[in-house]
């Protein structure tokens, strides 16, 4: 079936999008207003874009009613965010984190999670989280409804036990967002398919 996005409602075109760009990563991200709250919510429209110099981005819509969602609003005031990753561990704790809480009161705590220092910026991480990035803001751009930050990179937090020889991760089984309603996806089925020099492929023994 072939459906033109400009003769669908944007919630279907929002379903089609979303059921068909799977599994999205998510990136848990906290944010801090100039109160020192620190905010907490889920974000699918997420992925590394950069890796010298490392560059993330994720794109934040808007409320039903229209308003900016916190974690736009601190990020574009204070220019600093972490991506923490959300394994299986801390799924329930990740849904609360979406529900629509006042500005002044924290996901994070609501949730039962801990803060954990960050090192070169002032928003904390998710302590319980087994991989965070520390991001300073790079760039804004909007984009519709959306607004896409782009953050780089500058600290790493991985769990030591994810941690192998010469910067190998291993047993890191992040959740991955599904479509409509609300489903998810484990990453831990996997397999290994090593990448083929063209010559060893023209051989055939590809
Ligand atoms: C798994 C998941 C992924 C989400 N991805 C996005 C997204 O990419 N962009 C967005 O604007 N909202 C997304 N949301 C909705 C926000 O998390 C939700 O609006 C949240 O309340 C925003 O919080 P804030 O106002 O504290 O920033 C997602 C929700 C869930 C559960």
């Amino acid at each position: 079936m072939r459906i033109d996005p400009k003769s669908n409602t944007a919630i279907d075109n929002y379903k089609l999008l979303t059921n068909l760009v799977v599994p999205r990563p998510i990136a848990w991200v906290t944010s801090q207003n100039d109160a020192g709250v620190v905010n907490l919510a889920p974000f699918s429209f997420f992925n590394a874009v950069g890796s010298n110099p490392l560059y993330l981005l994720i794109s934040v819509g808007r409320n039903d009613d229209g308003s900016t969602k916190d974690t736009a609003n601190n990020i574009s005031a204070s220019g600093e965010f972490v991506v923490n990753m959300v394994t299986e561990d801390v799924l329930a704790a990740m849904n609360v984190s979406a529900a629509d809480f006042p500005a002044d009161e924290s996901e994070l705590l609501a949730a039962g999670l801990h803060m954990a220092a960050s090192e070169k910026i002032a928003v904390p991480r998710v302590a319980e989280s087994q991989a965070s990035m520390e991001c300073k803001l790079h760039s804004a751009q909007a984009l519709g409804a959306y607004t896409i930050f782009v953050g780089e990179v500058v600290m790493f937090h991985v769990a030591d036990h994810l941690l192998g020889e010469r910067m190998h991760v291993n047993g890191f089984a992040p959740i991955g967002r599904l479509g409509s309603p609300s489903y998810y996806c484990r990453t831990t089925d996997r397999f290994n398919l090593p990448r083929l020099a063209y010559a060893t492929w023209r051989d055939g023994a590809g």
